[in-house]
């Protein structure tokens, strides 16, 4: 089955051709970074009219790599929600046209259900059932995954997501947006114990999150001492060490209490370095398995929602795409049905 994926949610625009015989066969994906860096964040109406201009220019340059032509689609995946209105309403309409006009079926896909089953398209995929921590710029979650569709929510964040806690520190520090890649990159260099920030809720008993008060303790940090290159990098670090620490705690818990033998990591922050060592020590000395995303396919991307869309065709009948359709800027995903 050859299914087209589109991802419009936010600032990414990604396309992608999935084979479920033969897997994915080309991707492609412009980020929009740039474009909104002036801003210090995500213009909602930039992001709309860029992913106009670049969608269908993506869509053809996908296929021609993939070597694959319009009409032998099966099917075509969009990004139905969570996400911006505007941006979510490119992707839904060219997808829903597209598989309108080849008398295809589409598929609306939930962003982090596409995250969550990235993994699989990885070398050593994770077998059901198994936990997943979802970390991205918006969302901060753990849930219990028994297969496609079937998601429990086990914990998540009380305010802000680890990679919105990432990218607010990152501007303090005058990194830039989004500055969670760059943050990370400084904290590399920075010595660990200089400074020491709180581990919010790290014993709440709990597998919820809080971030916002981690980013006030930045605030009172870099306010009290004078910035030079070597503190912004202590203070990164200290940072990391805070957020990496409760995330391993929280996951740790997680799986032991869901009494699963394997850890999915999906989402932006996923691609964090001293994240994954942290988890994968944590996974030897606690006998669980942790999968990653390959680490171009942790931020947002086409494939995982052509995949996400192949597996619930899979599973659903076919019907060909009706000319109507709807989009869900707010959509929680364990109310998502099965297929
Ligand atoms: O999943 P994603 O691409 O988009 C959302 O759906 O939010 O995640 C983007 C988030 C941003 O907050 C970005 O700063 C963060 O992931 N991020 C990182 C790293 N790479 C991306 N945070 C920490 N370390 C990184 N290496
Ligand atoms: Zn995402």
């Amino acid at each position: 089955m050859l299914v087209l994926g589109i991802e419009t949610s936010c600032d990414e625009t990604g396309v992608a051709l999935y084979d479920s015989a033969r897997g994915l066969l080309a991707h492609a994906v412009h980020s929009q970074t740039a474009l909104h860096a002036e801003y210090g964040g995500v213009v909602p109406e930039l992001a709309s009219r860029d992913h106009v201009r670049r969608l269908l220019p993506l869509v053809r340059d996908v296929l021609a790599r993939g070597g694959a032509r319009l009409e032998a689609l099966d099917a075509v995946a969009y990004t139905e929600g969570p996400g911006l209105a505007g941006a979510l309403l490119v992707g839904a309409s060219v997808a829903e046209s597209l598989a309108l006009g080849l008398g295809i079926p589409a598929i609306g896909i939930h962003h982090l259900e596409g995250h969550l089953l990235s993994p699989l398209l990885s070398r050593d995929p994770p077998r059901f059932p198994f936990v997943a921590l979802l970390v991205s710029g918006g969302h901060t979650q753990l849930m219990r995954v028994d297969g496609v569709g079937r998601y429990a929510l086990l914990g998540e964040t009380l305010d802000d997501a680890a990679g919105e806690a990432f990218d607010k520190t990152a501007q303090l520090l005058g990194l830039g947006y989004p500055g969670g890649p760059a943050l990370s990159a400084l904290a590399e260099r920075g010595r660990p114990g200089r400074f020491h920030l709180p581990r919010p809720m790290l014993a709440s008993g709990d597998l919820d999150f809080s971030f916002s008060g981690l980013k006030t303790a930045v605030v009172t940090l870099v306010r009290a001492h004078p910035l030079d290159d070597a503190t912004r990098a202590d203070v990164a670090r200290a940072f990391q060490d805070a957020v990496v620490e409760v995330l391993v705690a929280k996951c740790v818990a997680a799986v032991d209490s869901a009494g699963l033998g394997e850890l999915v990591v999906a989402g932006g922050v996923g691609a964090n370095r001293q994240l994954r060592a942290a988890l994968d020590a944590a996974a030897a000395r606690h006998g669980f398995r942790v999968h990653y995303p390959e680490l171009e396919l942790c931020t947002d991307n086409g494939a995982m929602i052509a995949l996400a869309g192949a597996l619930r065709l899979a599973h659903a009948g076919r019907r060909a795409a009706s000319g109507s359709f709807t989009v869900r800027p707010r959509w929680e995903l364990d109310s998502l049905a099965q297929p």
